[in-house]
């Protein structure tokens, strides 16, 4: 079979009790450790040299190039254009973006320097796999200095409707460069619409009847992948944490408090400022909730060098002290609020301790910790997910309990809900989301965008219609 190159903006390979990298670096490494190959990307180093060298690392069948940023590179690509400007546009949250032509020359830039980087690496059959927004012009840059291997690219956050896209000057030179992959795939059919509503209506390309794209010249595929988990290593972990450790504190009384986690990478797309306010609302309108339930939020710190972001800190710091100072008791503090990160088996272990998981992004391509959650609960006595209908996670568990949140007395009742539901419901809500989480697994998400990718027609042979499953998995 042909030798799987996997593009990504960071290579983090994941290491045994090291903290959990999110769920771009689980798919990624998990597809690599199937086949093997190559991961291609950024070390995460800043570096003075103005064309830092590359370096190979090989563990087992994988073979890791990377490569650090020089200051100017790191500024206009990833601080700039990549998390500036695309984070929040992608997230509806024009409102927080901006833009410069430097930064957008700058990404351009770096896309291309990287398609010179791999173009040596590459064997003629190899197959690429390029994720996420960082990359979206890499096969235009690839195809023009005459790579003419399958590229596919996968998008990790949603993709938005064309009234917000339109809002980055450059969109249609974006989307044009976009066109140059065989085929990309999304999270979710809503994403796939508003791109293909995008290309049909703004660009006037032309939707094919086997489901293709043609636009600027080329055709192109798409489809729906939802990337998923690896279910049987999460209830490992979940079990064998336990384990050895509880990490819900108890009244003075001994009753255990009812516990409420949360876990995201600390970005203003995760609405936590919002559900800081349903956790104060839920204490102020059911006072018998306090000092008999706690919240533990984890939020690790993210792009802590993007004005936005530590913004969203202050934000939340002063929120957390605020509820705490307002209803803390001498033997109960009602949020735990950490921007530490830990490792997977410990948040495994803190997600089946715990009695609701509560994952209420203002939008997100997937959100993995809600299946997380779910799968790591025990089937005898199961937490409940309450669940953002704007999380791409949320077109398939549709037995959580859904929200909107923006609707902050919406999402207390639903915890009040929650932490009295009693356990014939719980159990049925997670036995039905478990089945969906199995079939729409990690594997399955690898399988079905690399089967489609290493199937789809390139070059002389495109243009004819392929057959391709038909592209787009049934979600639910
Ligand atoms: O899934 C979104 C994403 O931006 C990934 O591309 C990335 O690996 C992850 O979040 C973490 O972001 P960053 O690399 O900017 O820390």
């Amino acid at each position: 079979m042909s030798r799987l190159v996997v593009v990504s903006n960071r290579v983090a390979p994941i290491e045994p009790g090291k903290a959990s990298t999110g769920g771009l670096a689980v798919g990624v490494l998990d597809a690599l450790r199937q086949s093997g190959g190559i991961w291609f990307g950024w070390n995460g180093d800043v570096t003075a040299e103005e064309v830092p060298p590359g370096k190979n690392q090989t563990q087992g069948n994988i073979t890791y190039h990377t490569f650090g940023l020089n200051k100017r590179d790191y500024d206009q690509y990833y601080r700039g254009f990549s998390n500036a400007t695309l984070w929040p546009i992608f997230h509806y949250r024009v409102d927080l973006s901006r833009y410069s032509r430097e930064e957008y020359d700058g990404y351009r830039r770096v896309n291309a320097s990287m398609a010179q980087r791999l173009k040596p690496l590459l064997k003629p059959d190899d197959i690429i796999w390029v994720h996420d927004y960082h990359l979206i012009p890499f096969a235009e840059e690839c195809r023009m200095i005459g790579i003419r291997n399958r590229i596919g690219f996968f998008l990790h956050i949603p993709f938005p409707a064309s009234e917000i896209l339109t809002a980055i000057p450059p969109h249609n030179e974006l989307l044009k460069t976009l066109c140059y992959y065989d085929l990309v795939g999304f999270q979710t059919d809503t994403d796939k619409l508003a791109f293909q509503d995008y290309i049909t209506r703004e660009v006037r390309g032309v939707l094919e009847n086997d489901g293709s794209l043609t636009a600027y010249g080329h055709n192109f595929h798409m489809g729906v992948y939802p990337i998923g988990t690896v279910p049987d290593d999460i209830i490992k972990q979940a079990e064998s944490y336990r384990a050895r450790r509880n990490f819900i504190s108890r009244s003075i009384e001994g009753i255990p408090y009812k516990t409420i986690v949360s876990v995201d990478r600390l970005d203003y797309s995760k609405g936590l400022v919002e559900r800081f306010c349903a956790f104060e609302t839920l204490l102020e309108r059911f006072p018998q909730h306090r000092k008999a339930a706690q919240f533990i939020q984890i939020a690790p710190t993210s792009r802590s060098d993007v004005k936005t972001y530590q913004n969203i800190r202050k934000q939340l710091e002063s929120q957390a002290g605020h509820i705490n100072g307002r209803f803390s008791e001498l033997d109960w503090t009602p949020i735990r609020y950490s921007n530490k990160s830990y490792d997977r088996r410990t948040i495994m272990g803190l997600f089946r301790s715990a009695d609701v998981g509560l994952v209420t992004p203002l939008r997100d391509g997937m959100n993995l910790v809600a299946k997380e959650y779910v799968a790591a609960q025990d089937p005898e006595d199961p937490g409940v997910l309450v669940l953002s209908r704007f999380a791409g996670a949320a077109r398939e568990l549709t037995s959580a309990l859904i929200v909107n949140p923006y609707d902050v007395v919406g999402m207390a009742e639903a915890l009040d809900r929650a932490i009295r539901m009693p356990l014939e419901e719980r159990k049925t809500r997670y036995e039905d989301m478990m089945r969906i989480i199995r079939k729409n697994d990690l594997a399955s998400w690898r399988d079905n965008f690399l089967k489609d990718l290493r199937s789809v027609k390139v070059g002389a042979e495109a243009g004819t219609v392929t057959t391709l499953r038909a592209v787009g998995a049934p979600v639910a």
